[in-house]
């Protein structure tokens, strides 16, 4: 009878028969639920033969790189290395304000970093690496084969499917044949901690697509800033379950504020939070107003550089989740 548990028994022992006794492979983890259940089952198969490679791509939330180094080394016992690849990323944005641009540059550089680091893992006795492993979920497997979705056609979805065709690895797909809510299932029985298991997605151009025009250092720390405090009070509030998404997007416009007795003109937060089953359509979440309030207050007060928060109330269609 098919359990989760004998998922794992079997899974695990098909890994080992498909990698044998000496071979490596490597994974990219960002940090979400998928890369981190298919790294952790991969180490549970076959230890340190297992590489994961982590990319700062200079566009993650705020202190995202050093949280993932600890959950995944310190709690899941992953052999990760992460790479701050952020000056790289950040130079090659600058001057680009197109949301398809940033993300086809997001994603070669992606490709790019990812086969050099890959490239510096040589196993000891000199063999190449063979495999890539791949947190691909069953909707992905469909989607693939059968028809874009509506998303898919209107902006180019960064994926690591490049990499294949580049490095002649084989590839390894050990949640192929799961849906999402089993593959939480199954991250719960691999003992991932509760919260990197419910984490709401985060797109892989990051907040390169949430700082609207041009991507700065400068601009992604006032974003960053504001989405922890939104994400704080989302959570403090016990609404974080209950939302499928949420972030803040910083606005390339200025805007007239008053600050004590001095008038200001500085940028503005939008604020998204939507609930959705499969993220083709999605409605935005009714927050208390209180809540609304209290989120508008801290980020004028805490984060240097904006005069004003609003709150998104469009749903998709005919908007999309994220704003570019
Ligand atoms: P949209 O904005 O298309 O978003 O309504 C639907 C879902 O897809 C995520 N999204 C992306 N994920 N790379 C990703 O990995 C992307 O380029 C990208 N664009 C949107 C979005 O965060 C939401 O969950």
């Amino acid at each position: 009878n098919w359990t989760m548990e004998n998922f794992i028994d079997t899974e695990i022992k098909r890994i080992r028969t498909l990698v044998g006794p000496t071979a490596e492979v490597i994974g990219a983890v960002s940090g979400g639920v998928d890369s981190t259940v298919a790294a952790k089952l991969m180490t549970e198969a076959i230890g340190d033969r297992f590489h994961a490679i982590m990319v700062d791509n200079g566009v993650l939330r705020l202190n995202e790189a050093e949280n993932v180094k600890k959950n995944l080394v310190a709690g899941l016992g992953i052999n990760l290395t992460v790479v701050d690849a952020s000056d790289e990323f950040l130079d090659k944005l600058k001057g680009v304000t197109d949301p398809e641009k940033k993300r086809k540059i997001i994603g070669n550089t992606f490709i790019h970093v990812f086969e050099r680091e890959a490239d510096k893992i040589k196993p000891k006795d000199g063999t190449e690496i063979e495999f890539l492993l791949q947190g691909t979920l069953y909707p992905d497997v469909i989607e693939s084969i059968s028809f874009k979705g509506p998303s898919q056609t209107i902006k180019t979805h960064h994926n690591v499917g490049g990499l294949l065709e580049n490095m002649k690895l084989k590839l390894i797909e050990p949640l192929r044949e799961l849906f999402k809510d089993e593959v939480r299932h199954l991250g719960e029985l691999l003992g991932i901690p509760h919260d990197l298991v419910w984490r709401h997605p985060f797109p892989g151009p990051g907040i390169a697509i949430r700082v609207l025009g041009e991507v700065t250092r400068e601009q992604v720390a006032i974003a960053r800033k504001a989405d922890y405090i939104y994400i704080e009070e989302i959570r403090k509030a016990g609404l974080y379950g209950q939302i499928s998404q949420a972030f803040a997007c910083l606005l390339p416009v200025k805007s007239v504020g008053v600050m004590g007795d001095q008038r200001t003109y500085d940028q503005v937060i939008a604020l998204r939070a939507i609930e959705t089953t499969d993220f083709m359509t999605a409605d935005w979440f009714p927050f208390p107003h209180e809540f609304l309030k209290k989120v508008a207050a801290r980020i004028v007060n805490e984060v240097d550089g904006v005069a004003r928060v609003t709150y998104d109330i469009t749903s998709k269609p005919p908007a999309t989740v994220e704003w570019e």
